[in-house]
C-alpha cells in the first residue's frame, strides 16, 4: 500500500488548561511519529483552543455549536479542563462532561497497573499484582446532574443532588464489564454501597446478580466500596477487571494512580462502543495547577492515552510498543520528570519516546 493509501484518522485536540498543553504536545509528537512511520494509517490533528482562557474571553468553553464540530472527527485527544480563575463546576460541566455525556461516552476505560520500573509506594507486593482494569460508568448515577438548589441563599436553603441510575445504563457497562472480563479471561468485580445507598446501589447490585447469570464462566465478587478502597492498599491483586459507577470509579482510580506510579502515569479512554460518535483519549490527572508552566508535568499518561487510541483503532502492534516503550523510560531513569525523581522537562520525556518509536518503526 503506498502512502496515499494510508487510513487517516481525524483527530480533534483540545489542549485545554494548566498541564493540559503541556502534556498534549507530547501526546501529539508520539502520534505524529507514529503516522510518519506507518504506511497503513496516519493522523490528521485539529486543534481547538477551548478552555478556560477561552471562556474568559468569549463566555463559553466551548464553541455554541461545538459539539457539532466535534462531532465529524474519529476521536477526540484532551489535555486537561480546569483554573483557578474559573468556578470548577463551570469549565468542566461546559466541556469535558458535555463531551463525555453529549457523545454517550459511557464506558470510561482506566488500566491501573504498575509497568516495569514504577515506583509502588505499597510494601510486600509484587509488580504483578497490581493490574486492574478499571471500567467506570461514564454517563449518569452521581454524575446525572440532577438536583435542585431551593431557597438559594436563604436560612432554609436546601440542596438536592440526585442519583440517576437506569436499568439500561446500568445494564449495559455492566455487560461490557462481562464482555471484557470474558475476552481477557479474568475475574470481575463489582464495586457498590447498597448497605448505605438504598435505592441506587441495591439496584445496581441486582442488575449486577442478573447479568452475572449470563456469564457463568466468569468468576465474580462484590465488594462494598468501603472494603475495596481498603483491599486495593492492603491486598490489589484480587482485583482483575472492575466495574464500578461513575463516582466510586472517579475515586478509586486517582487511589489506583497512586499504586502504580502516581498521576503522571494514569490513563483513560472514554469509549462510546458503538463507534456512533467520537470517542475521547485523556490522561485522567487535572490541569495541575501547582505545577502548571514549568514544563515539569509528567507527560507519560498521555502517551499511555495515545496508546489506548492506537488500540482503539485497531493498531495493536504500534499500542503495545508504545507501553513498551513506557516501561523502557521508566526502567532506563534517564529520562523523568521531578514526579517520578527525575529531573527532565515535559518535552524530554516525549522527545525519547518519539527516538525509541522511531527506532522501532522509523523506516
Ligand atoms: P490534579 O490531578 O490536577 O492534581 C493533583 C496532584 O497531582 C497535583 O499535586 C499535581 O501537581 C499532580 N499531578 C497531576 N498530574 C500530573 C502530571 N502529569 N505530572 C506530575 N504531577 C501531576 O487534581 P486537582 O489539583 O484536584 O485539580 C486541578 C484542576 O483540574 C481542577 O480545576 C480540577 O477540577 C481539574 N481536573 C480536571 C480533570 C480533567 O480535565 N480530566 C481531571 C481532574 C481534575
Ligand atoms: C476525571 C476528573 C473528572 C471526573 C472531573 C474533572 C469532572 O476528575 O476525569 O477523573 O470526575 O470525571
Ligand atoms: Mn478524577
Amino acid at each position: 500500500m503506498n502512502a496515499s493509501n494510508k487510513q487517516i484518522h481525524k483527530i480533534a485536540v483540545i489542549a485545554g488548561d494548566g498541564i493540559g498543553p503541556e502534556v498534549i504536545s507530547e501526546g501529539v509528537k508520539i502520534l505524529k511519529a507514529a503516522s510518519d512511520c506507518s504506511d497503513v494509517f496516519g493522523f490528521e490533528f485539529t486543534f481547538f483552543p477551548w478552555g478556560c482562557e477561552y471562556y474568559l474571553k468569549t463566555g463559553r468553553m466551548m464553541d455554541e455549536d461545538g459539539m457539532e464540530k466535534l462531532k465529524g472527527f474519529d476521536a477526540v485527544f484532551l489535555g486537561a479542563v480546569g483554573a483557578p480563575g474559573v468556578p470548577d463546576h463551570i469549565s468542566l460541566w461546559d466541556l469535558l462532561l458535555t463531551i463525555r455525556k453529549g457523545f454517550d461516552q459511557y464506558v470510561n476505560l482506566r488500566p491501573v497497573k504498575l509497568l516495569k520500573g514504577a515506583p509502588c509506594p505499597l510494601a510486600n507486593v509484587r509488580r504483578e499484582d497490581i493490574d486492574m482494569l478499571f471500567i467506570r460508568e461514564n454517563s449518569e448515577g452521581e454524575y446525572a446532574g440532577s438536583g435542585s438548589w431551593l431557597y438559594k441563599g436563604k436560612p432554609n436553603e436546601v440542596v438536592i443532588q440526585d442519583g440517576v441510575f437506569s436499568r439500561f445504563g446500568c445494564e449495559r457497562i455492566i455487560r461490557y464489564a462481562f464482555e471484557t472480563a470474558r475476552a481477557q479471561g479474568r475475574s470481575l468485580t463489582s464495586i457498590s454501597k447498597g448497605n448505605a445507598l438504598n435505592y441506587s446501589m441495591v439496584f445496581w447490585d441486582q442488575i449486577f446478580a442478573e447479568v452475572a447469570k449470563e456469564y457463568p464462566d466468569v468468576r465474580t465478587q462484590s465488594l462494598l466500596v468501603d472494603a475495596a478502597s481498603m483491599f486495593m492498599v492492603k491486598d490489589p491483586k484480587r482485583f482483575e477487571v472492575v466495574v464500578t459507577s461513575n463516582l466510586f470509579g472517579d475515586i478509586l482510580t486517582d487511589l489506583g494512580a497512586a499504586i502504580s506510579g502516581g498521576m503522571g502515569l494514569a490513563a483513560g479512554a472514554n469509549i462510546n462502543p458503538e463507534r456512533k460518535y467520537p470517542s475521547m483519549f485523556e490522561p485522567i490527572h487535572g490541569s495541575a495547577p501547582d505545577i502548571a508552566g514549568k514544563q515539569i508535568a509528567d507527560p507519560l499518561a498521555t502517551v499511555w492515552s495515545a496508546s489506548q487510541m492506537l488500540e482503539f483503532f485497531g493498531h495493536r502492534k504500534e499500542a503495545d510498543a508504545l507501553i513498551d516503550i513506557i516501561e523502557e523510560i521508566l526502567c532506563e531513569k534517564r529520562y523523568l520528570t521531578p514526579d517520578l525523581g527525575g529531573n527532565a522537562k515535559t518535552s524530554e520525556v516525549g522527545d525519547e519516546a518519539v527516538r525509541k518509536y522511531v527506532s522501532r518503526f522509523g523506516k
